[in-house]
Formats: structure tokens, sequence, C-alpha cells
């Protein structure tokens, strides 16, 4: 189904359950579906050059499919880059948002999950353990989990998956082990780089800021060069709303998932 309102969108905010059905997850996923979001300048910037930041580029239309993407997900999956950098907390909730997560049959709260190979950017007094009301997830290496675990005390749930790295595989079986198959990755670049690489990326949620960034700021996807032939997206959405571009791209193994 496509969706396109127009250009200059309705006035204020989005209609919060049309934007709900829109970005819906596929009813029964039998397997982690893995969506991510980015917002990007239109000269194609993932921060703003002055502060490195993501909010510079959000729009009030992307603020709000980013709070409805986390209230539709099971997990906030994040690269400890951007834990670090954006100065990630526990995931916002409301009595609304609780009451409708418990409609779904979903936990109230959805725990963040960090992927990092050393742990060594969380600490026992970061806001991701310290202001939340779940504990998070630290998707961690073998070498990197004892120690984390005697730093943090049972403030996360530390998980070792891997000798040198965390493969994207092993982060979502961990994820699937307890019951989170609705996957929100908020990046960053280095984590949707290494996702995409793997091949296991389901839908790519990508907001247009009406702004040229300039110069400086990365893209959205990060990694070594020279990986495989590009991959195929289908435009499954598009949202106007105060001249920034809301749009939902899906992967043929995302169509395979939740056909269209
Ligand atoms: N525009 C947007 O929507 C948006 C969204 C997110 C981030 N950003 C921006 O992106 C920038 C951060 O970029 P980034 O690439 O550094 O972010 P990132 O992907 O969140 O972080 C990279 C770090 O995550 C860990 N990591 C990633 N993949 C891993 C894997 N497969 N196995 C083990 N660890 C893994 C490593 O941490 P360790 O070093 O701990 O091992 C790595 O150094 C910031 O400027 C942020 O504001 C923008």
């Amino acid at each position: 189904m496509r969706h396109v309102w127009p250009p200059g969108g309705p006035p204020g905010e989005l209609d919060r359950a049309a934007l709900a059905e829109v970005y819906a997850y596929p009813a029964h996923p039998a397997r982690p579906f893995v969506r991510v979001n980015f917002v990007a300048s239109a000269d194609g910037a993932v921060a703003d050059a002055a502060s490195g930041l993501s909010g510079g580029l959000a729009a009030p239309g992307d603020r709000q499919v980013f709070g409805l993407l986390r209230e539709l997900a099971d997990v906030v999956l994040a690269g400890a880059g951007t834990v670090r950098t954006e100065g990630y907390r526990g995931v916002r909730t409301t009595p609304g948002r609780r009451a409708r997560r418990r409609a779904r049959g979903q936990a109230e709260v959805p725990p963040v999950a960090v992927v990092t190979t050393t742990a060594s950017a969380i600490g026992p007094d970061d806001a991701l353990l310290t202001d939340t009301a779940v504990p998070p997830l630290l998707l961690t290496t073998a070498s990197a989990a004892e120690q984390a675990r005697r730093r943090l005390g049972g403030a996360a749930e530390v998980v070792a998956l891997g000798e040198d790295d965390v493969a994207p595989a092993a982060a979502l079986g961990a994820l699937a082990d307890r019951g989170l198959h609705r996957v929100l990755c908020e990046g960053g670049p280095t984590l949707f780089g290494a996702f995409a690489a793997a091949g296991l990326v389901d839908e790519l949620c990508l907001s247009l800021a009406p702004q040229l960034a300039g110069a400086g700021p990365g893209r959205i996807l990060d990694g070594p060069a020279g990986g495989g032939p590009p991959t195929p997206l289908r435009l499954a959405s598009a949202v106007a709303h105060d001249d920034a571009l809301l749009l939902r791209y899906r992967t043929a193994r995302g169509d395979a998932a939740d056909p269209p």
C-alpha cells in the first residue's frame, strides 16, 4: 500500500492513528523484522554539521514518527557510537503508550539494546542505565562481557555473542530468544552498514529533512568499502509534512516476510 499525503501536509500534528496504520509491523513476524530508522538532510547528511547530532535535522513530523516507531517496536537497537553521541536514555513512555502496547500484547516499555565490541563506552552512571523504566541489553563480545557485568551490576543485561565482533545475525538471535521480534534499529551508520552487509535489513524508514546541511557529515550507512551489489528498495509509503518527506522503503527480504 502506498500513502502519499499532499506536499505541506495537514496542518499541525500528523494523525497518530493513521500514521500507526502506515507504520504497523507485520502482524506476527516469525523471525525478527528489522526496521531501520534515520533522518538525513536533503543533501544526504546524517547529522547536523555544527553539533554532529541528528537532532538538528529533525522536523516536527520526523519527531512524531521517531516516537511512534519506538512505540511500535519490541526493542530499540543502536550502536555504541550513537548511544554515546546522542546521549541515549531509556525509551520515554506515557500512560497512553503503555495502554496501546498492552493492547498489542507487547511489554509496556521497549528496552534499548546496544551493540558494542568493547562495552567500554557504557558506564554505570549513564542515563541509559539510570534514567530508564527497563534495563537495557548490552550485546557484546565474550572478552568484554565479564568486565561489563562487574562494572554495571544488574543495571543492564549483558549478553556475550562473539569472540571479537558481534555478528548482526547473532544479535538478532539474542533478541529473538527474548521474544523481541519487532526490531527498531536507530543506527548509527556503522551498525546499519553491518546489518546491510549481512543482508538483514527488512525496512528503511528515512526522513528527508528540508535543509542543505553542507559539507562535513557522513552518510546514513558506513563501513568497509567494496561490499556487494546495491540493495534494491521498494517505496512502501511516503508522507509529506511541513516540507519534510517521511519515506518507508522495503527490501526484498522485508517483502518476503510481509508481502505487499
Ligand atoms: N541521522 C540519524 O538518524 C542518525 C541516527 C543514528 C546516529 N546518527 C549519527 O551517527 C553518528 C555516529 O555514527 P557511528 O557509525 O559511530 O554510530 P554507531 O553505528 O551507532 O556506532 C558505532 C559503534 O557501535 C559499535 N558497533 C557497531 N556495529 C557493531 C558490530 N557489528 N559489532 C560490535 N560493535 C558494533 C562499535 O562500538 P564499540 O567501539 O563500543 O565497539 C562501533 O564503534 C553520530 O554523529 C550520530 O549523531 C545519526
